[in-house]
């Protein structure tokens, strides 16, 4: 263990347990029924979510890593960043392109992982602090979706939100969090926001239902999450894995449908949930962006879109944003 790295836990002790349980009152009580993807991530699966990015049908990490390969020395030679701050870390592995190309650049002094899953941000900051023998890493466990508090390192800092999760927002939810972004960002502060672009529904649902079920497992988890956290009963092999295209919101929808008729008990929220055969629990939001529309949002939050770039195949985009 080095001293370049630090690790502090913003989480209250009680967190997986508490606003588990205020999500699960909130989602699971009466339909239509909801659940936040952001309990698919515990140890089991933050790994599975690890096969997803290497699937064949799976192209939003390669694209964003194609991208990011590809425009590395401009993003170090436009911001030149002291501090790289990422948001939903997971395991740092696009991060590395970022990270050689600042070092390379001479300004990066200082990494700050930001991520829901200790023990993701344990692996991934001691494997860079190995491999990085000038970086400091300090590592935060913290919710996002529920405030920014940004480490006050000397700037310019570098915001990175990538793979896409931005998509995981509502609209309501992604106006909120481009202002509270915005309100986090100093004047030399820039963002990096990788967005997933429209496109051919059968491509996206193939990325989101794979031919080997690792999505469909991945999806699965959250059941055995409720389980093992709320002592639920819910039997993951009674529920379906569905992806859905909703082409009025632009958006892939990840369900699970309840095969037959079942109650499920959740003792620890004092719940009993009966799910209709047939019946669907919606688990995660993926949106999928444009150009113009995601242009404006970021305007009206104050945020001017300095560099859009994508892959060749267009199916994916890497934006740097500045304050207006
Ligand atoms: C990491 C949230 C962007 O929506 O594509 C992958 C998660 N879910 N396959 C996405 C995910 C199912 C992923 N994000």
């Amino acid at each position: 263990m080095t001293d370049r790295f630090t690790l502090d836990n913003k989480l209250p002790g009680d967190y997986f347990e508490a606003a588990l349980a205020a999500d699960v009152r909130k989602g699971l009580a009466a339909p239509p029924r909801s659940l936040p993807p952001k309990w698919f991530y515990d140890a089991r699966g933050s790994e599975l979510f690890e096969q997803i990015t290497r699937l064949p049908e799976y192209y939003p990490t390669r694209a964003e890593q194609e991208i990011l390969t590809r425009r590395a020395p401009e993003i170090a030679a436009l911001t030149r960043a002291r501090t790289l701050v990422e948001l939903g870390s997971g395991s740092s592995r696009k991060t590395r392109t970022l990270l050689d190309a600042l070092t390379t650049a001479g300004t990066l002094a200082h990494y700050a992982p930001l991520d829901v899953s200790e023990s993701a941000l344990r692996e991934a900051g001691q494997a860079l602090c190995r491999d990085y023998p000038s970086l400091r890493v300090t590592a935060t466990v913290a919710d996002f979706a529920t405030g920014l508090d940004l480490p006050q390192e000397a700037g310019p800092r570098l915001l990175a939100f990538l793979g896409s999760t931005i998509g995981n927002l509502d609209p309501a939810e992604r106006t909120s969090f481009y202002a509270v972004l915005r309100g986090a960002m100093s004047g030399d502060d820039t963002l990096l926001l990788g967005a997933d672009l429209v496109k051919d529904p059968a491509v996206l649902v193939r990325a989101y239902d794979d031919s080997q079920g690792v999505t469909a497992a991945f999806n699965k988890n959250l059941l055995h999450v409720l389980n093992r956290e709320l002592g639920a009963d819910f039997d993951p092999d009674g529920f379906d894995h569905k992806a859905v295209w909703n082409e009025t919101e632009e958006r892939i929808e990840m369900r699970l449908r309840a095969r037959a008729a079942t109650t499920v008990k959740l003792p620890a929220v004092d719940l009993a949930v009966e799910f209709t055969r047939g019946e669907e629990l919606l688990t995660e939001l993926s949106g999928k962006f444009r150009r113009d529309a995601l242009t404006a949002d970021l305007a009206a939050a104050g945020l001017t879109v300095r560099q859009w770039w994508t892959d060749p195949a267009e199916r994916f985009a890497l934006l740097l944003v500045v304050p207006a």
